[in-house]
């Protein structure tokens, strides 16, 4: 994909999740084309060094201590406000729905929803105080927001939930600030090539591809992962996802939802879920889940 030519004026951008995959290549992006970004990771080691304008920040979204500390620390760093947040870390929790622990479930929801929603409301006071009031935050949530699938039940209602507040936040900002001043964008991503599947959480019985499984439910679940495990390897590179960042960064008017990965899944997919009948829809979802 094109590299983006404009540059964007040194605009300071708390990134979450810069230690791999999205993060990392969107965190490069950014500085190539003139942002300074406080990146962030659960293990301070994991993140690049002598990358010059990033700032490294140990930040875990599990614990609201943490979240806290990291941006405040990145905030004060960056001269008192951010011009971008981009909530991009995250984690998923793997098989059968009705198995999942209920610690297991909350976690989900604290990693992808209740984390990200605390960040917004420490980034917005400052964005709101600038003058003119402006700011951008950018929601990675994902295609799994509004085609949801299998054994991944967790992860997408927690998706769901984040794009769901991305709009209403949109909706609610624009009656206390100037219309449009800050934007809410929610970006989609299909499957990319990212280690995000190697770092799922799941039954220890899932753990191992080649086990000879009881529970019909595992069976089923080992058989989603192996397809998923290849649409994830198959999918676009990272770069694709930052590439798409580095314009919404720079866009006098960025798009409000942006789904965003392979014609098939980005294009047909959310086609798929404007117009096929819900039965329809999970059928084939399903179908191709038991295709390989
Ligand atoms: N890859 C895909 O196919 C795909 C598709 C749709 C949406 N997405 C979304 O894209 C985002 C990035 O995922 P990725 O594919 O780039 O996966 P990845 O390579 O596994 O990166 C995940 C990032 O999130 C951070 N992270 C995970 N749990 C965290 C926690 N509890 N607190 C703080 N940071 C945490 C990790 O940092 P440390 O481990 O260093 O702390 C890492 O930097 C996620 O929100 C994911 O849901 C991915």
């Amino acid at each position: 994909m094109q590299r983006s030519s404009a540059t964007a004026d040194g605009k300071r951008v708390f990134l979450t999740g810069a230690s791999s995959g999205i993060g990392l290549a969107t965190a490069r992006a950014l500085i190539e084309c003139g942002c300074q970004v406080w990146g962030t990771s659960r293990q301070i080691a994991r993140l690049p060094t002598g990358l010059e304008n990033f700032h490294p920040i140990a930040l875990d979204l599990t614990d609201e201590g943490s979240i806290l500390t990291g941006f405040s620390k990145a905030q004060s760093e960056a001269g008192g406000r951010f011009d971008v947040l981009i909530n991009n870390a995250g984690g998923g929790w793997f098989g059968p729905a009705l198995q999942m622990p209920t610690s297991d479930l909350r976690e989900q929801f604290q990693t992808l929803v209740f984390g990200p929603l605390a960040l917004i409301q420490l980034a917005l006071p400052a964005m709101r105080a600038a003058s003119p009031p402006r700011g951008l935050v950018i929601n990675i949530t994902s295609l799994a927001a509004k085609l949801p699938l299998p054994y991944a039940a967790a992860y997408s209602a927690a998706k769901a939930a984040l794009s769901s507040f991305s709009a209403t936040l949109r909706m609610e900002e624009a009656d206390v600030t100037a219309a449009g001043a800050i934007r809410f964008v929610d970006v989609q991503p299909g499957d990319i090539c990212t280690d995000f599947n190697r770092a799922l959480h799941m039954p220890d019985a899932l753990r191992d591809p080649a086990a000879v499984v009881a529970d019909p439910a595992i069976a089923a679940a080992q058989r989603t992962l192996h397809v998923s495990n290849h649409d994830v390897d198959t999918g676009p590179s990272p770069d694709f996802i930052a590439q798409h960042l580095c314009r919404i960064v720079q866009a006098a008017n960025p798009p409000v939802v942006l789904a965003c990965g392979t014609f098939y899944q980005a294009t047909l997919g959310s086609l798929a879920v404007r117009f096929l009948p819900a039965r329809w829809l999970e059928r084939s979802i399903r179908q191709h889940f038991a295709s390989r």
